[in-house]
Formats: C-alpha cells, sequence, structure tokens
C-alpha cells in the first residue's frame, strides 16, 4: 500500500473532529501543518505528527506532499483550491464548500481542470448509518423514502469570528443543515424538483445572520425533506473553544409504504429500526472497515471513483447553489437548478 504524505492547512475545531481519524489511518502521513495561527498548528503536531511550516505556499511547493487536506473556513477555501490544484494536489476540505456560488464554479473548475481528486467530508461522512439506510431503500425490501424530516436545535457557533457572518459562511441552513440536505439528497438517490425556504430571526437580532431557518424539498416521485433548524433557543454551551453545545436533534424517514425509520446506540452498536403495524424489522449498522482518509487515498491509487459516503466538488457545489437560490426566493416555492 503506499503511503501518501498529507499537509494540513487550518487546524481549528474541525481538525479535532478527524484527528483521530487521521492518526490510525494506514495510507497517510502527516508531513506538514500549517494555520495562521502557529500555535494551533504546533497544538495538532503534537496529535497527528508532522512538522509546522510557515506558510500554505510551502505545503503547495512541497513535491513530497501529494494530498492537502484544506479544514479552513468556507471564506478562504478558494484561493487554496486554486493553488492546490495548480500544484496538483489532490484535495480533501469539507462543508460547506465556499459562501457564494461563484467561488464554488470557481473550485469545480480548477479541480475538474487539474484532474485531480477532491472529497469533501460531510457528517453523512462519518456517520456509518448513512451506508445502511442506502442499502435498505436501494433493496426496495421497505419502499423507498418518501419523507425525510430532520430537526437541529442548538446554540449559535461562539468558537470562531465567521460562522455567523452570511459573507464568510451564512445561517444555521448553510452551516449546519447542509449536511442533513445533502443526507436527504443522497438517500432519496433520486433528483429534487422544488424547494420552499424560509429564514426568519426570533431571538437574536445582533446576528448578522438569522437564527431560524426551514426548507422543505421536493424530489421526483412524491418524496420531500423537511429540514428545520434553529439557533434561537439559548441553549448549552459547554465551551467556547470549540463545538460542545447542547444539540437536540429530531430526526425520523418513511417509506411510500408507511415504516417508520429511526436509529439508536444499543450496548455500543447503532441498531436501525423500521416499524409499521406494531412490527418492528432492525439493522445493525456495521463499523466502517477503513477510515476515510485511507477509502481516500484508495481511490488516489486505483484511480477510480470517491468512496460513495464522500461527495465531490460537483455535488458539494450543487448544495450551495441550492441553500443560495432558496435564500433568494424566500417563502416562494421554486423549481430547483442544480447547475
Ligand atoms: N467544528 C465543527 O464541528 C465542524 C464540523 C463539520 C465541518 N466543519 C467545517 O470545517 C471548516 C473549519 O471549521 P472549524 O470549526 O475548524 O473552524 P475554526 O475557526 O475552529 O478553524 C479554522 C482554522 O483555520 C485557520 N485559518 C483561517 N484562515 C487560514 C488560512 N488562510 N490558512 C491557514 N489557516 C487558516 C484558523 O486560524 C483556524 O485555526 C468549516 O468549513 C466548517 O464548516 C466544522
Amino acid at each position: 500500500m503506499n503511503k501518501h504524505n498529507i499537509g494540513v492547512i487550518g487546524c481549528g475545531d474541525f481538525l479535532r473532529w478527524q484527528a483521530d481519524a487521521i492518526r490510525t489511518s494506514k495510507s497517510i502521513n502527516v508531513k506538514s501543518l500549517f494555520d495562521t495561527d502557529p500555535a494551533r498548528a504546533e497544538k495538532y503536531a503534537g496529535r497527528i505528527g508532522g512538522a509546522v511550516v510557515t506558510s500554505a505556499d510551502a505545503i503547495f511547493a512541497d513535491k513530497a506532499i501529494d494530498v492537502v487536506c484544506l479544514f479552513v473556513p468556507p471564506w478562504v477555501r478558494r484561493g487554496l483550491v486554486e493553488k492546490a490544484t495548480q500544484a496538483g494536489k489532490h484535495i480533501i476540505a469539507t462543508k460547506p464548500l465556499g459562501p457564494a456560488v461563484e467561488d464554488c464554479a470557481a473550485m469545480v473548475s480548477a479541480v475538474e481542470r487539474a484532474k485531480i481528486k477532491c472529497g469533501i467530508i460531510y457528517r453523512r461522512t462519518d456517520h456509518a448509518a448513512s451506508e445502511t439506510y442506502r442499502k435498505i431503500f436501494d433493496s426496495g425490501e421497505i419502499g423507498r423514502l418518501a419523507l425525510y424530516k430532520h430537526d437541529w436545535i442548538h446554540h449559535y457557533p461562539e468558537w470562531n469570528q465567521w460562522a455567523t457572518d452570511p459573507e464568510k459562511n451564512g445561517g444555521p441552513f448553510m452551516d449546519a443543515m447542509i449536511h442533513n440536505m445533502n443526507m436527504a439528497r443522497y438517500l432519496m438517490g433520486r433528483p429534487a424538483t422544488f424547494c420552499t425556504y424560509f429564514s426568519d430571526n426570533h431571538a437574536h437580532p445582533g446576528l448578522k445572520c438569522n437564527d431560524t431557518e426551514f426548507m422543505k424539498l421536493d424530489f421526483d416521485g412524491n418524496g420531500s425533506a423537511h429540514l428545520f433548524i434553529t439557533w434561537a433557543a439559548d441553549l448549552a454551551v459547554y465551551s467556547k473553544d470549540g463545538n460542545d453545545r447542547e444539540h437536540i436533534d429530531l430526526f425520523y424517514m418513511v417509506t411510500d409504504q408507511g415504516w417508520r425509520l429511526t436509529d439508536a446506540w444499543k450496548d455500543g452498536k447503532m441498531i436501525i429500526t423500521a416499524s409499521k403495524d406494531g412490527t418492528a424489522r432492525q439493522w445493525t449498522v456495521e463499523p466502517p472497515a477503513k477510515t476515510s482518509f485511507d477509502a481516500f487515498a484508495e481511490c488516489i491509487d486505483s484511480n477510480g471513483p470517491l468512496p460513495p459516503n464522500i461527495p465531490g466538488v460537483r455535488e458539494a457545489f450543487a448544495d450551495i447553489k441550492l441553500i443560495k437560490d432558496a435564500d433568494q426566493n424566500r417563502g416562494v416555492r421554486f423549481a430547483v437548478k442544480m447547475t
């Protein structure tokens, strides 16, 4: 197995969530880290290895590095993606791809022109249940997904200065609900057709963005996703150093045969339950055989497609386009155009 040397650019809270997967991955080796705040890069060099360098350019110029992780805020991603593609590096980034459609279109062009691999980590990437759900729906054994319902209730981000700024990121939907919109699109497995979106500020007039957003996304063949997020409730914040806050998550799905699906942890395993007419069927979610970094490395080695749980740059672009179009058409049901 080839070992890929990686350079990590952006050593903030997202790297905290990814650090164990990076450290335990067998086919990657952290060579360099850079953050505009050098203390952050130093902190993670101690956890995941690698040497701290003084610029992103030092990583792009290093011929021994073939993969860069761009774990920076969305508003600085475009310039780094363009430089990475010019240097021929493969890219692992995260959502939201960028704060504006033009930025995202430029990133798609840069990636496709350079013919490098670019994977965007979403919640679905590290959530093994999503692949099990997809297999259940693909098999047709309990019908196809008709209703995807997801509510998230938590405090707004306080560990950085950019997340509540629409110019740099967006509101709660762009920042967080994008995960579940992407998941709904993936599990529906058919095109979104119409969208209706609402955005309000109920309790935080001092924020640059609104605090409550809701999207109803319709899909070909009588499917809908109902996606609601609010930062209005003053829920607990356990630490302001990172994403460490009380989180209320209401989630279920219904198939066109009337089965209701939920998931829950039991004895250290995630169990998916489908119930109907007083009967229940259950599936145990198998933990992934490899980390998403090893799966990405394998895709480079084989020059094959991205793993199913790692969306590509075009899919991430479509997510931003949809949210931006929705924001421009608040309260109006409009036809979805993903390109
Ligand atoms: N924190 C989470 O729970 C979480 C979860 C999923 C996805 N994400 C995504 O991860 C990305 C980063 O978010 P975060 O929570 O880590 O934010 P953060 O502010 O904690 O970290 C971002 C880091 O990037 C650094 N940085 C900024 N500009 C830079 C530049 N030009 N070059 C190098 N470093 C630079 C900052 O100094 C900071 O350390 C965002 O797109 C976010 O949506 C975060």
